[in-house]
């Protein structure tokens, strides 16, 4: 039988709510994904996704082959840098199959023993969505091996010589992992994924089209040269494209008459800290920092971390994705390299790094 949520199950009021409200009105109510979903902005199918086509297309043959032979869908991989999709799309993947999706991440999961009850508890064909899958403790992931291979676990009980393993057989399932970071996936899991993905990020126009979808969805009036405006300076992201507009949204609201036209987008997002390609400040600094403190580079990650008091990772995982995308910044075996495009855009003029030294030695 397919488990697919039904609007009347899910809306069935809590004790205290209005008793006399009609049904039909009962049957009209939002259910709590499809609230979150409508706030978050997220499509929940791939005829609302934009942009991502060789994914979407990948995955809905996938999909529908899965479906003619009432089997599970292979497990899923996505990758790629926040804000592109990958939760959008494992919700999606659930909702397309008629199933139940169940989400959780690798940092939560910090015994076996939760693993174990998440595994158990899922029914035929659901969806096990695990987010920052990287991060899953090694005894936590080797319980998953056996999962994805046999729909099989093994749970322990007592320790030492009483110990006694008992295998327990799960439901075949779907496992969709999302990480920002595939290279740290060690290879016994990431082989176990039949379907990789990366989500890339989106084009100009993709954007504009997330911009007026959203708009349309927040009742928000926005021109097209307007969304172009957002569009652009979104970094390739929807995400940051949702968040620019609504910070915009409320410019218009306060400063103007609630429509977003270029006069009211343009003084909006420059209160955002956004510049004319998107960058925002944290881009900037760390541009800023290799073209001024180390004359263009090469300067190792760790050295722009320490003077920028970032974490490595959230500049590997957060900035350096779209600098490389936008061909502003480039990585090299001894580090990384403001490129031409970056002086352009800091407006800053390259100087020649034995003219600095001779300067320098001169000077001195
Ligand atoms: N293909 C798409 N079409 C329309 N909107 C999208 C699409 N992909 C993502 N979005 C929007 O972007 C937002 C961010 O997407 P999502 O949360 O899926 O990103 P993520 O890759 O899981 O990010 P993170 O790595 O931070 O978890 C969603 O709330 C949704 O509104
Ligand atoms: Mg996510």
């Amino acid at each position: 039988m397919k488990k697919r949520r039904t609007r009347k199950a899910k809306s069935t009021p809590k004790p205290g709510a209005q008793k006399d409200q009609p049904s039909d009105e009962v049957l009209a109510q939002p259910t709590p994904e499809e609230r979150e979903d409508k706030w978050n902005l997220r499509p929940r199918t791939f005829d609302e996704c934009i942009g991502q086509r060789p994914v979407v297309e990948a995955l809905s043959i996938a999909i529908q082959a899965a479906r003619e032979r009432s089997e599970p869908l292979d497990h899923v991989l996505f990758y790629g840098p926040p804000g592109l999709g990958k939760t959008t799309f494992a919700r999606i993947i659930a909702n397309e199959l008629g199933v139940s999706f169940k989400g959780t991440s690798g940092p939560a999961l910090e015994r076996g023993g939760d693993l174990v009850s998440i595994l158990t508890n899922l029914e035929e064909r659901d969806v096990l969505f695990i987010d920052e899958v990287h991060r899953l403790p090694r005894a936590v992931e080797e319980l998953l091996y056996s999962a994805m291979e046999d729909f099989t676990v093994d749970i322990i009980f007592d320790k030492g010589a009483h110990a006694r393993i008992y295998r327990s057989r799960l439901q075949p399932f779907t496992l969709i992992g999302a990480t920002t970071r595939a290279g740290f996936l060690s290879p016994p899991l990431r082989q176990r994924f039949g379907i990789v993905r990366e989500l890339t990020f989106y084009s100009e126009d993709d954007l504009k089209k997330a911009v007026h979808r959203s708009a349309g969805l927040l009742d928000v009036p926005i021109d097209d040269d307007s969304a172009g405006v957002l569009a652009r300076r979104s970094r390739g992201t929807i995400r940051i494209a949702n968040r620019l507009l609504r910070r915009v949204r409320d410019y218009a609201q306060v400063k103007g008459d609630g429509r977003i036209t270029p006069e009211i987008a343009a003084p909006a997002l420059v209160l955002e800290g956004v510049d004319d390609l998107g960058l925002a400040p944290l881009d900037r600094r760390l541009l800023e920092v290799i073209v001024h403190q180390h004359l263009g580079g090469p300067v190792g990650i760790e050295a722009l971390a320490a003077t920028l008091q970032e974490e490595v990772q959230t500049l590997e995982d957060m900035v350096e994705p779209f600098l490389l995308h936008m061909g502003l910044l480039a990585r090299t075996g001894k580090g990384r390299l403001a490129t031409e495009k970056a002086y352009q855009h800091l407006g800053v003029e390259r100087v020649e790094k034995k003219a600095r030294n001779r300067a320098q030695r001169e000077l001195l």
